[in-house]
């Protein structure tokens, strides 16, 4: 069931933190369904409860070029028939204007993101205050962002300005956005931290306590790209020099200063690469794609499963959908 996102941060919000998941074809897709729902290897098991989470699928600018973006909606469509216990929030990543007007006419779309951070305060604020006008409109919710991470956003290259607080409060209360991404000290990719760097929480705190009340906050670039994976994929001859991602054990924390939202990317393409490298390397005679697929999406799946944990959202599908007064999965 699609959901507005705004009622997944409700549910969620300072207890745990929703897991947004950028998704680009078939096996991503489904991996992420059956990781949300505790399947693992196959789309016929009996969802686990305990494991069981809401979910944000999210879908940037880039995904909705490499193919067609119809073929996205559909997958997302019969997804939902093949996992009707799936409760899920479809969520444009990184817009501009004219993308965020795009999804908003949809009709498709749970919620939007106008990425206007590149640009001074008020051009920021004016931009998102056009958008929000347009999704109001039509009853969908807007994500905007203040201030800049490190690394690549689509085609800004970013260097990194921390999001300040008061300027947060002035943002928010011009644009009329609906959550707000903040630049806490993560960056887009695999290459985020040197040494002992680490979330701002100092930063985060001073920005929740300067909000109004229970206003949402976004984490991008959350991945934390596991020494496991990487170890792997070079293994399999790729060439992944001092890649690292945010500290798992930090998601929790984030959470109970008013993350509700953590987005998730690179991770799964590492999931992805060192499956893919391995089986080709193993079995050089095979040249399927269904191969590594079916090893893929159990694999992701998996991943999904553990990601959750680190979240809080594990566990927690059946009070969303008793908060949606939908009742409870059986
Ligand atoms: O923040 C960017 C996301 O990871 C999306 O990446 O534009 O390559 O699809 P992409
Ligand atoms: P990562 O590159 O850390 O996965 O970040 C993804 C993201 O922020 C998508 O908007
Ligand atoms: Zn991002």
């Amino acid at each position: 069931m699609i959901v507005t996102t705004n009622d997944l941060f409700r549910h969620a919000y300072g207890n745990y933190a929703i897991g947004a998941y950028n998704i680009n074809n078939l096996e991503q897709t489904v991996g992420l369904f059956r990781g949300n729902l505790g399947k693992s290897g196959s789309n016929e098991e009996p969802v686990d409860a305990s494991k069981a989470a809401p979910f944000i699928i999210q879908i940037s600018r880039g995904a909705r070029g490499y193919t067609d973006k119809r073929f996205l909606e559909g997958m997302i469509r019969n997804a939902e028939e093949v996992f009707p216990e799936a409760i899920f929030a479809v969520h444009l990543d990184h817009g501009t204007e004219e993308a965020c007007y795009d999804c908003i006419d949809s009709g498709f779309y749970s919620s939007v993101m106008i990425d206007a951070s590149h640009e001074k305060l008020a051009k920021n604020i004016e931009i998102t205050r056009r958008v929000v006008d347009r999704a109001h409109a039509k009853g969908i919710v807007v994500e905007a962002e203040l201030g800049q991470l490190g690394g690549v956003e689509e085609d800004v290259v970013g260097s990194v300005c921390l999001t300040d607080p008061a300027e947060a409060v002035e943002f928010v209360e011009k644009s009329g956005c609906d959550s707000l991404a903040v630049a806490i000290g993560t960056s887009h990719g695999a290459y985020k931290f040197s040494g002992s760097q680490g979330l701002h929480f100092d930063v985060l705190e001073k920005i929740q306590k300067a909000l109004p009340e229970e206003f949402p906050l976004v984490m991008h670039g959350s991945s934390s790209v596991p020494k496991e994976w990487v170890h792997r994929i070079n293994e399999a001859g790729g060439k992944l020099k001092d890649a690292s991602g945010v500290n798992e054990e930090q998601y929790l924390p984030a959470a109970k200063l008013g993350v509700c939202k953590i987005n998730i990317d690179t991770d799964g393409r590492l999931v992805w690469c060192a499956i893919h490298r391995e089986f080709f390397r193993d079995k050089p005679e095979e040249f399927d794609l269904r191969g590594p697929g079916k090893l893929f999406m159990p694999a992701y799946a998996d991943y999904i499963v553990h990601k959750n944990q680190m979240l809080g959202s594990s566990g927690q599908l059946d009070g969303v959908r008793a908060s949606l007064g939908a009742g409870v999965t059986g």
